[in-house]
């Protein structure tokens, strides 16, 4: 049996682009719905590069603070600045739906006796939103915020969290995200790793490789059996 099974949980288990989708959805008509998937990618890729700079420049905010920030920054360049859209965007943020492979492979694993945990920059009050909107509430035996640590993803003193609870070492852990970024770090800390490529991306030219790729969480279960 492998040790926890651990997973990131934007972009791996929740998905981040629901929320301008939604808010598009929601909007069918006004002028901005075709300019959601711009606004998505620019607003996830503010967060992530907000969550590296404060990290590298010892400014730690919260991963809360950094999505916000992020938003204003995103909804100023796509020139839609607008209060409701912005609260609308930050509500829908807080319960983004899990992607569809999510419950049914976890639901496996952990039948199968695997312990199961979330390693995220997340803060604590969102990653419990998101848990408990997405009906996973019963699912994990931990979920890691960084927010105990006070720095962000790559941080090591992050993924050092996952041996500090559940007293195993790096190489005992799974590890599984979808961020390129995220899981060539997590093999260069140690873990075992599985990149779920769900946007096959190409790989990254970080210090380390993942150990395996996935195309769909479906693909974890015969993996983790050769891993
Ligand atoms: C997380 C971000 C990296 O959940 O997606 O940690």
């Amino acid at each position: 049996m492998i040790g926890p099974c651990v997973f990131d949980a934007y972009g791996t288990l929740f998905d981040v682009d629901a929320a301008a989708r939604l808010a598009a959805e929601r909007a069918s008509g006004a002028d901005w719905v075709s300019q959601w998937p711009q606004l998505s990618a620019d607003w996830r890729r503010k967060q992530l590069e907000y969550s590296w700079l404060r990290t590298v420049a010892g400014a730690h905010a919260d991963f809360w603070q950094v999505t916000q920030d992020a938003l204003d920054w995103a909804l100023e360049a796509n020139g839609l600045q607008d209060p409701g859209l912005r609260s609308d965007l930050l509500a829908l943020y807080r319960e983004l739906p899990p992607y569809p492979d999510v419950l049914a492979v976890l639901d496996a694993l952990r039948a199968g006796g695997t312990e199961l945990a979330i390693l995220s920059n997340g803060s604590r009050d969102m990653l419990a939103d998101a848990v408990s909107s997405a009906g996973m509430g019963n699912m994990f035996d931990a979920i890691l915020s960084v927010d105990d640590v006070g720095a962000f993803k790559p941080a090591p003193a992050v993924y050092g969290m996952v041996g500090a609870h559940f007293g195993c070492t790096a190489s005992e852990v799974l590890f599984v995200s979808a961020n390129g970024w995220d899981i060539c770090s997590g093999a260069a800390y140690g873990f075992r790793t599985i990149w779920l490529n769900r946007a096959g991306a190409p790989m990254d030219r970080l210090h380390a490789v993942p150990d395996a790729q996935a195309q769909t969480l479906h693909d974890l279960l015969p993996l983790i059996e050769r891993l």
